[in-house]
């Protein structure tokens, strides 16, 4: 048997990402050749972040500009699969992921070829991965699974615990009232069950595939209470970020009042607005019980949430 090339995209600070990535791949290396590929901005996002590069990373994030990243050469090979590993920046994919998909070593290697996105996040990635859709649509690639793993604790806690991460570097405990900061190490361990089950789908079909491997392993699980959230802050995001867009580039002097102010906008609004909505949100739910359960398959699409695979795979 011939054996598969996968090709594997990502880029991550923390290098959490790519402790899941591994996990992933660590029960898939029979009978295939892995290609890791890391996206290297030119000018390197800081890590942990400065409260100010963090939120002027914003405008460029939501309308998807690209920085400048390390060209990939051209490698001649013709890849079975690809995986693109990346992060969630301000509910689009972070800047390097888009550099990368908007690149020419994209645009040629993953024209028709299957495509599954692993995502490490905090807990709002349906906007992004919709993004992610159209721009791999556009060079006719095809998501065949979406793998969520999402930061340890509810909305609340990682509200504080993801943050204070990515501003400090700290991930431990704060205070033993919250969780570690990231995604949960069983939860990056069990990740390797998506590795079996895409060793599984290689080894069986001969042909290019374009079906989900990773169906009915709980590969996402939609937060029905996020999606309208997500509709919100993406217009807000959308309307501060193409004011401030038009003040200069980013870490321009003159975006810096402005951005400090939709800051104290966005707190003030998190704290009374996103509490109402939610009531709303909480009667919506049992109004429309039926099209709300319709949203959360959608965005769950293509590998779904259902677990009758995870004991086989585990
Ligand atoms: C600028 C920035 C914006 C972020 N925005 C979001 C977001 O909108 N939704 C989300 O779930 N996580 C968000 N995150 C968290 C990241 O998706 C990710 O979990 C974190 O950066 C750690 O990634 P790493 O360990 O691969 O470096 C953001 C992180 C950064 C740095």
């Amino acid at each position: 048997m011939k054996n598969k090339n996968i090709l594997v995209v990502s880029y991550s600070q923390s290098g959490q990402l790519d402790l899941i990535t591994k996990s992933v791949l660590s029960t898939c290396k029979e009978n295939v050749n892995v290609y890791h590929k890391y996206i290297v901005p030119k000018k390197e996002y800081p890590y942990p972040w400065d409260l100010m590069t963090f939120m002027d990373t914003f405008p460029e994030s939501i309308y998807l500009d690209p920085c400048e990243i390390e060209e990939i050469p051209d490698d001649e090979i013709e890849y079975d699969l690809v995986i693109l590993a990346y992060q969630v920046w301000f509910l689009s994919p972070s800047i390097p992921t888009t550099a990368f998909l908007k690149s020419s070593f994209a645009k040629e290697k993953l024209k028709n070829k299957p495509v599954i996105t692993l995502i490490g996040c905090r807990n709002m990635w349906i906007k992004a991965q919709e993004k992610v859709e159209s721009m791999l649509t556009s060079m006719g690639a095809k998501i065949i699974d979406n793998i969520v793993l999402i930061d340890q604790g509810n909305s609340l806690a990682t509200f504080i615990t993801t943050p204070r991460w990515l501003l400090t570097g700290k991930k431990d405990a704060l205070w033993n009232i919250f969780p570690k900061a990231g995604v949960s190490q069983s939860e990056i361990e069990s990740a390797s069950r998506f590795g079996r089950a895409i060793q599984q789908g290689l080894d069986n079909d001969n042909e290019q595939s374009f079906k989900s491997l990773c169906y009915g392993l709980g590969a996402v699980n939609v937060n029905e209470k996020l999606i309208k959230s997500e509709q919100i802050a993406t217009r807000s995001f959308e309307i501060w970020g193409k004011l401030i867009r038009k003040l200069g580039k980013p870490g321009d002097f003159k975006r810096k009042p402005v951005v400090m102010l939709y800051l104290v906008f966005l707190l003030l609004i998190i704290m009374t607005v996103v509490p109402i909505n939610m009531l709303i949100q909480i009667i919506n739910r049992k109004i429309n019980k039926k099209s709300v359960e319709l949203q959360k398959e959608h965005f769950e699409m293509p590998s779904g949430s259902s677990t009758e695979r995870m004991k086989e795979f585990s």
